[in-house]
């Protein structure tokens, strides 16, 4: 089964989204870190994320890059949001996330277009969001209890952006499939979105 989770920064669909192949015992990819690779590799290397010929030549990266600590940060997803708008990024980055979703057994993914551009075809689609407000309030505490010294108005500002950058771009651009089951937790806490999230699964396994 492919379970597609897509939805904006701070929604809980990455946290959703490992919980769910945890529960269903299905390997899970995390999309944006690739982007986040590509942007933090163009910043590394003294580019502009904004340049689409840089931002090209770094989905070359290095695999351990992955791994980095550095992609968490609020400057790497920024560079993720801008390098993600450039068509020759995003193709690059197809066939390798197309991969994962058709391995044997399936896969949980995560990001933006999984259930719009990446597997289409996945069993089951959510599209999990949160009002603006609340997803900053969760940044801005995850970030706090790392050590940074940001506020909160300053990561609501930087969450608008992204929204505005991701839902706005001609390619890919971060929008619910027709067929995508709405999850909204705003007001719901990890464990009653978990819960909520596989009901979604297993309704539309029987479905
Ligand atoms: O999900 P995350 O915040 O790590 O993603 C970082 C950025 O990467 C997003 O703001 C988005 O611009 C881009 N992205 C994307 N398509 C995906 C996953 C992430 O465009 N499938």
């Amino acid at each position: 089964m492919i379970i597609a989770v897509d939805g904006p920064a701070a929604s809980g669909k990455g946290t959703i989204a490992k919980a769910l192949a945890a529960h269903y015992g299905l390997p899970h990819l995390d999309t944006g870190l690739l982007y986040r690779a590509v942007g933090i590799a163009v910043l590394r290397g003294g580019g502009d994320p904004s340049d689409e010929g840089e931002a090209f030549h770094a989905c070359a990266f290095d695999e351990a890059l992955l791994t980095d600590p550095g992609l968490k940060s609020e400057a790497a997803g920024r560079a993720a949001s801008i390098v993600s708008a450039h068509p020759s990024v995003r193709a690059a980055l197809l066939e390798r996330q197309r991969d994962f979703a058709h391995q044997k057994g399936g896969a949980v993914l995560d990001g933006r277009d999984i259930g719009t551009v990446i597997a289409p075809e996945a069993q089951a689609k959510l599209f999990v969001t949160a009002s603006p407000e609340v997803r900053a309030r969760r940044r801005f505490e995850e970030l706090e209890r790392m050590g940074l010294a940001v506020t909160y108005d300053h990561v609501l500002g930087d969450i608008r952006a992204r929204d505005e950058r991701d839902s706005g771009r001609g390619i890919a651009p971060l929008r619910q499939a027709d067929d995508a089951l709405l999850l909204d937790t705003s007001t719901l806490d990890v464990a009653a979105a978990v819960a909520t999230a596989i009901g979604l699964v297993e309704q539309r396994r029987k479905g």
